[in-house]
């Protein structure tokens, strides 16, 4: 594992850019798994700006989410389809057919845990998987429980995941309690791994979940064990 340090969120996007960017160029036909919330932000307009740049080719690329709330519908204004189609999908030239995020509203959230983890495998995996980290470690949204989750599944959020996420919507009670989730299985079987966390807020569990016991009290510190793994840290 490779964990770096950075003095600035700039220097931080930049850096899992130019990560990105180099697992596009090597195989252009690669496998992205993407992640929301605010810490990739800055990693994709950095990529939009490359690809308007004419330097970055999203012609052959596939993405994959991490997760879905349960119950939004892909338009609504904080549902994680939406956010990607704003952030990213929508400013370069990457296929919408080939762009996966979880239903969040399926009929059968069972049925639809088990065909996204066969999607995963019918793809051949995940190339290189972008994660960010929750204050509690959580990954996607495995949050702390007592034995890590394989599957992608339905997740049940944490009252601190609830309210971390509250500042996307109007309250804390507009936030879903539910999300369909990648599990710890689908993350780990991804060729690489990129992690970034960013603010002061965060330093602790960084440390916690990559210096300390590796324990599905902190989900995160399963990464000790993947042979591919960077983390960019910086505390801005
Ligand atoms: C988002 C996700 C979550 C976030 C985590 C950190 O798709 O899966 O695990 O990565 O909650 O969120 P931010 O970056 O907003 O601190």
């Amino acid at each position: 594992m490779k964990i770096i340090s950075v003095e600035s969120y700039r220097k931080l996007s930049r850096f899992g850019a130019n990560l990105i960017a180099a697992q596009i160029a090597v195989k252009p036909r690669s496998v992205l798994g993407l992640a929301t919330g605010s810490s990739p932000v800055g990693i994709y307009r950095d990529l939009i700006d490359r690809y308007r740049a004419g330097e970055l080719d999203f012609s052959e690329v596939t993405s994959i989410n991490l997760d879905e709330y349960i119950g939004l519908s892909p338009d609504h204004p904080q549902s994680y389809r939406r956010f990607m189609q704003e952030n990213l999908f929508d400013h370069v030239n990457i296929d919408p057919a080939r762009t996966f995020v979880p239903n969040g509203l399926a009929p059968d959230l069972d049925a639809e845990c088990e065909a996204y983890d066969k999607r995963i495998s019918d793809l051949g995996g995940i190339d290189l998987q972008l994660l960010g980290i929750g204050l509690d470690g959580h990954i996607g949204f495995n949050e702390p429980s007592d034995a890590f989750m394989k599957p992608t599944h339905v997740a049940e959020l944490h009252q601190s995941t609830i309210t971390a996420n509250s500042r996307f919507f109007a309250n804390e009670d507009e936030v879903p309690r539910r999300a369909i989730s990648m599990g710890v299985g689908g993350i780990m079987q991804a060729r690489k791994i990129l992690l970034v966390a960013n603010g002061i807020a965060k330093r602790t569990i960084v440390d916690r979940a990559f210096n300390g016991p590796i324990t599905p009290r902190i989900p995160a510190s399963i990464l000790q064990l993947h042979p591919d793994v960077t983390v960019i840290y910086s505390m801005e």
